[in-house]
């Protein structure tokens, strides 16, 4: 079979809130695909990016009080993370924002120039007579023609969820001064999508570009009628790319994100000595989307269009998935089921939230559900009980043999399994996770009556019945590995942990055919816990905030309440002059390494940087209160001329300043974001 070359992306997420566990649905689902496909032997580009542009980001970014440049980088590191953490492995996280992908919209939109597809009309908008600027829908806030709710934003209302035009709001003001707006007309820049009305039909309706429930559904919503010419400009005020050729006007978000797919890939082929033309205008390419069903629209229509008309190669598929509810409902910050990527892991183990959304994903669009009753049932009585279970009872009595130098009769056992693998693959290749997970829990099913009537535990009691138990293990430790090497691109860290178990790595779906024989076992470490619904308590107790937070469910900026603060008990120290003060030389350091001292219960040991090379070592009594890894990166305050003192573990060459008592109740001081290593605080 020859490799084939697959470029596959993700959706960009949005660069105004953290990735939370319904986004992670589609991030699991794409990343097994990509290791599925490497596994099978095929060559596989895996990209994504933030996508930053837009007017949601510059009132995020404003409300932070930090530059948009400023809000989107801090974000994309966090969401760096968040996909790091759940084992989701991107060749190349770009960002919307970047040259490459502002030099491939101008390259896009020429070719759509040429092609005579760019209209311009003139359209009403909300102008601010103040500030001299026309006003985004989200600039402008006033009261709910609906409902009556007060203070809501301009395209929707948080109260009563009805969307409306910003001019039906009762008593508009701009946000950006507060003045009253008026109507004027803007001209915006649009593409004819009618001329491609008949490349879309064809390419929609054959080629299984797209599952079938997508094509019926666009050949009656939309190609049954013209297709309505598309506004992709906004006037300035814009986070966005000025369009070349239309000073004071940029390009709308939708029109630059997905190019962000294609400006990601050339990050990668700069850095990897990769021509873009290989991956992006090359029929010898596979391309892969994987989406959410809500942006439909614009991966099968616009974007098809765009890419037809500017010479790029055509995505292979587009695959759709449906919306995660949690129990059985929309995820909801007041229940506590909003629960985002980071809080998920603070309480629970990421790998298992991949296998439990693998065996509820089916290659149609249905919603699915996370049910925590559920979640614990797969995790203890399958993953544990049935698979890692196999694991752990016969490593442990291979750790002093070895396995068997020639595998033993299993009565079919293996074979079978080596069978099934061409049914599994198919269930991976179109995506139903569903059925892979059941094909090889099936051979669980199997593996685990011949363990448990072999009883290996037993028979190791009896010493004349050595080579019987190294055989029965070799077995039972066999079986064990072919399900893991079919649940790899779900279990990867799962898949890592046999990998040094029988000290031998998997490198390929056919590594399932073949019995290890011969070989040594390391001793048992253990391989996965089960779930303890305390965590799960935990974690939605942790997740929930008041209920008026609901309706901006994708609420963008840190909030905060705002009732009286706790008294502070600790009496005020006697004044001290300005010139008292300014003997601390206090300065802002980031953490750059951070780890515990295995010796000292309270102490952390932190590596500040100062700017440029300057860096201090500090201990810092802070081990209850924080995760060393939490802190690397962040922004702390220190007294940088403290008196070095020497302790048991080093020197100690300063002290981050912090608040609280002590103990668990320490709260670092922390600085608005914008500030950079080395600045003096005043
Ligand atoms: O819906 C969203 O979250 C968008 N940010 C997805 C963009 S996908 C691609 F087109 F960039
Ligand atoms: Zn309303």
């Amino acid at each position: 079979m020859n490799p084939r070359r697959i470029l596959v992306t993700a959706a960009l997420p949005y660069a105004n809130g953290p990735i939370h566990i319904g986004h992670l649905v589609e991030y699991v689902q794409t990343d097994i695909w990509v290791r599925f496909q490497r596994l099978r032997g095929h060559r596989v580009v895996f990209v994504c990016a933030d996508d930053t542009h837009g007017t949601a980001i510059m009132i995020s970014a404003n409300k932070a009080g930090v530059s948009e440049e400023q809000w989107i980088a801090r974000i994309s590191e966090q969401h760096q993370r968040d996909f790091a953490t759940f084992g989701v492995d991107f060749d190349n996280y770009g960002s919307t924002n970047s040259p490459e992908n502002r030099e491939l919209c101008a390259e896009i939109w020429s070719s759509l120039r040429r092609e005579n597809l760019i209209v311009e009309k003139d359209v009403e908008q909300l102008y601010d007579p103040v500030k001299g600027t026309f006003l985004a829908d989200r600039f402008v806030k006033g009261t709910c023609p609906k409902c009556g709710a007060a203070d809501q934003y301009g395209d929707n209302c948080d109260k009563c969820g009805s969307t409306y035009s910003p001019r039906d709001l009762i008593n508009p003001v701009s946000t950006l001064s507060g003045a009253q707006p008026e109507v004027r007309v803007a001209t915006h820049l649009f593409v004819e999508l009618e001329q491609l009305h008949e490349f879309l039909e064809q390419w929609t309706q054959s080629g299984n570009h797209l599952q079938s429930e997508t094509a019926n559904y666009l050949k009656g919503h939309f190609l049954g009628d013209p297709l309505r010419d598309w506004d992709v400009s906004r006037p300035a005020p814009y986070f966005g790319f000025e369009i070349p050729d239309s000073p004071g006007n940029y390009w709308y978000v939708w029109f630059d994100a997905p190019i962000g797919y294609i400006a990601s890939t050339a990050q990668w082929c700069a850095a990897h000595g990769e021509r873009l033309e290989d991956w992006w205008k090359n029929p010898e390419t596979e391309i892969h989307h994987f989406i959410g069903k809500d942006i439909t629209y614009f991966h099968t229509l616009f974007w098809p269009g765009m890419l037809h008309k500017a010479g790029f190669q055509l995505p292979a598929k587009v695959h759709i998935h449906g919306f995660l509810t949690v129990n059985g409902e929309k995820m909801s910050k007041s229940k506590g089921t909003f629960i985002t990527a980071e809080t998920y892991a603070k309480h629970l183990d990421p790998q298992v939230l991949r296998y439990y959304f693998a065996s509820k994903l089916g290659p149609r669009l249905d919603d699915l559900d996370l049910s925590f009753d559920e979640f614990a049932k797969k995790i203890d009585a399958d993953l544990v009980g049935k698979v890692v279970n196999l694991a752990s009872r016969t490593a442990k009595f291979l750790a002093p043999t070895g396995l068997s130098p020639e595998y033993p009769d299993d009565g079919g056992l293996f074979e079978y399994g080596a069978k099934q693998g061409a049914e599994i693959a198919e269930a991976y290749e179109n995506c139903d996770y569903n059925r892979a997970v059941r094909l090889i829990l099936e051979l669980a099913d199997r593996a685990n009556p011949f363990v448990e009537q072999a009883a290996p535990w037993k028979l190791a009691k009896d010493p004349e019945q050595a080579d019987r138990v190294r055989d029965i293990c070799t077995i039972g430790i066999n079986l064990y590995r072919q399900i893991i090497i079919y649940l790899s691109p779900i279990l990867p860290e799962l898949a890592g942990k046999t990998e040094r178990l029988l000290g031998t790595p998997i490198t390929h779906w056919n590594d399932a055919s073949a019995p290890l024989t011969g070989s040594s076992v390391a001793k048992f470490e253990h391989l996965m816990k089960r779930i303890d619904t305390k965590d799960i308590d935990a974690m939605i107790e942790d997740s929930k905030t008041p209920a008026a937070e609901d309706a901006s469910a994708e609420a963008t900026a840190p909030t905060w309440n705002d009732g009286p603060e706790a008294l502070a008990a600790e009496p005020l120290t006697e004044t001290c002059t300005i010139e008292d003060f300014a003997k601390v030389d206090l300065r802002v350091a980031r953490v750059v390494a951070a780890e515990s001292v295995p010796e000292a219960n309270k102490l952390l040991k932190l590596t500040l940087s100062l700017g440029g090379d300057e860096r201090r070592q500090v201990f810092a009594g802070i081990k209850a209160a924080y995760q060393p890894e939490d802190l690397v990166g962040r922004l702390v305050v220190m007294v940088a001329n403290l008196a070095p003192r020497k302790m048991r573990f080093g020197l100690s060459e300063g002290m981050v300043t912090a608040a609280g008592p002590g103990g668990a109740e320490v709260f670092l001081l922390g600085v608005d974001s914008g500030a950079q290593p080395g600045q003096r605080v005043h």
